[in-house]
């Protein structure tokens, strides 16, 4: 039999507390991402709480979203906020140029989204339009959301519907500012978010924490510029997704996929892991104190368009190796929790890496959002460092990925929970487990794999992949247990 893969927890040596922002939600105005997924309006038949479809919110409140990133992405640098105010009638349609080209009928606006933050117990993260707004306009908006007293815009928002200011948690000022955000250089748009950060002023005790838009993959020049020249900022952001083929042209199919398009995705995070050690030299070096985090808002897997959709969309069905991507994505930023404070899935429902898929009435749970359920418990957990021996190398072509990977953290109620992932599609795996060089009683969890590496939960099926019950007993001392070939186990356990 083979030897077993050792993992040993370091519980005495307590590392930085995971941030349960790591564990946030993107939603766009995006193919049906908001319009159809989220809000079916109030005339609906599909059963919803002011427009917000019930199903879906019940679906997301059970996995506690954190924090919900919005309007955009590239569409929030095209965002009016004044075009989503008001009687819904006269609020004025626009053409999403940003995706597919449709009408943005503006439908969901300020207060429509502040009231889905609502329902959903989540905090808000607004993304601001630097790309081709003004900082007048940005300015108002921000005193329209947050102002007390009686100014003209706060009037105007009492008239809207709602009298008291709403708590807004983050301010982004542009999104992508090297690409769809406005094509500029890092030192160009430090100069522009110094100038726009000065005037996003809001009472005190609710003042947001404001967001400088920064690189993407091994773009360290961003973290290098804006971390050398701008102050006022809590956090950069960074964006990488996951594509299977490197290629945008061709980036590779949902479901149906070649093995060598399984180990090629779930080489991106470590890839991840190598970037944001860099990224945090950089800041180390520039900011000493930890004063600027990293917000990692952009993440996910990114397919071929599913065919028969309008590629504008970003249509794509979600599979067991998502799941697994999710995790190994998880572990990623729970290594480097003592930085990255916040990271935003891309994106919430039915775009991208989604844990919500609909279908007009209908709506299923991706593997996806199993991985975050499962990993509910690290949200504000300590993490632990963890030793791995014995560790077999998952290689194929041109990758090579440790087939184990692990994190563990004491939870937010004492718990001591481990989180492992095994990316071979093809080989169970033995494991013993030890807490500080000690025997581990016993362990209990939920476990999530499929008979294929592209399992996936459809409309007519939506239970193929869904987590199962696990437990592992000690004997003469020692807790062996097997990781089965692709899944993810998340395991509490009683030292
Ligand atoms: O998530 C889809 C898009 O990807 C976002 O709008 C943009 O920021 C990124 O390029």
């Amino acid at each position: 039999a083979a030897e077993p893969v050792k993992i040993d927890i370091q519980a005495d040596k307590p590392g930085p507390v995971i941030a349960r922002q790591i564990y946030g939600q993107f939603a766009e105005h995006l193919g049906a991402g908001i319009y159809e997924g989220l809000w079916v309006g109030t005339d609906s038949k599909i059963p919803n709480v002011r427009g917000w479809r019930s199903d879906v919110v019940n679906a997301l409140k059970a996995i506690k979203v954190p924090v919900l990133r919005w309007p955009g992405g590239c569409f929030a640098d095209e965002y009016h906020w004044r075009d989503g105010i008001g009687p819904q009638a006269q609020r004025p349609p626009r053409v999403n140029t940003s995706w597919g080209g449709v009408i943005e009928p503006n439908s969901v606006g300020t207060h429509e989204f502040m009231d889905l933050a609502e329902q959903l117990g989540t905090e808000v993260y607004i993304n601001a339009n630097l790309g081709s707004g003004t900082v007048q306009e940005m300015a108002q908006w921000l005193e329209y959301l947050t102002a007390e007293g009686d100014t003209a815009l706060a009037r105007e928002r009492r008239a809207n519907g709602r009298d008291k200011p709403w708590k807004v948690h983050y301010w982004g000022i542009g999104n992508e500012s090297w690409g769809c955000g406005g094509n500029m250089k890092p030192s160009y748009y430090a100069d522009q978010y110094k100038q726009w950060a000065t005037f996003a002023k809001a009472p005190r005790g609710n003042r947001p924490k404001l967001v400088a838009s920064g690189g993407q993959e091994l773009e360290l020049h961003w973290t290098e510029t804006l971390s050398a020249e701008v102050k006022q900022m809590s956090a950069i952001t960074h964006h990488q997704y996951s594509l299977p083929t490197r290629d945008w042209k061709k980036k590779g199919a949902a479901t149906a996929f070649p093995e060598s398009e399984w180990i090629s995705t779930l080489a991106v995070p470590q890839t991840i892991d190598g970037y944001l050690a860099k990224h945090r030299e950089i800041l180390d070096r520039n900011d000493p104190a930890k004063k600027f985090a990293i917000y990692f808002d952009e993440w996910g897997s990114w397919y071929d368009p599913e065919p028969g959709t309008d590629p504008g969309f970003l249509v794509q069905r979600n599979t067991l190796r998502d799941a697994v991507l999710a995790a190994l994505h998880f572990h990623v930023f729970h290594r480097h929790a003592e930085r990255v404070k916040m990271a935003n899935i891309a994106q919430m429902v039915n775009v991208l890496q989604a844990v919500v898929l609909t279908d007009k009435e209908r709506m299923v749970l991706t593997p996806t959002y199993h991985a975050f359920a499962m990993h509910l418990p690290f949200m504000d957990a300590t993490s632990l460092p963890v030793q791995l021996s014995g560790v077999p190398t998952y290689a194929l072509g041109k990758y090579s990925i440790p087939a184990v990977s692990a994190s563990a953290a004491k939870g937010a109620d004492g718990k001591l929970l481990l989180s492992l992932t095994n990316t071979n599609p093809n080989q169970d795996l033995p494991l013993q487990l030890a807490v500080g060089g000690k025997g581990v009683r016993a362990a209990t969890g939920q476990l999530l794999t499929a008979a294929t590496m592209d399992a996936e939960n459809r409309f007519e099926s939506p239970d193929r992949v869904r987590p199962q019950p696990f437990k592992a007993q000690a004997k003469d001392g020692a807790l062996s247990l097997t990781l089965p070939a692709k899944s993810v186990l998340v395991l509490e356990l009683q030292p």
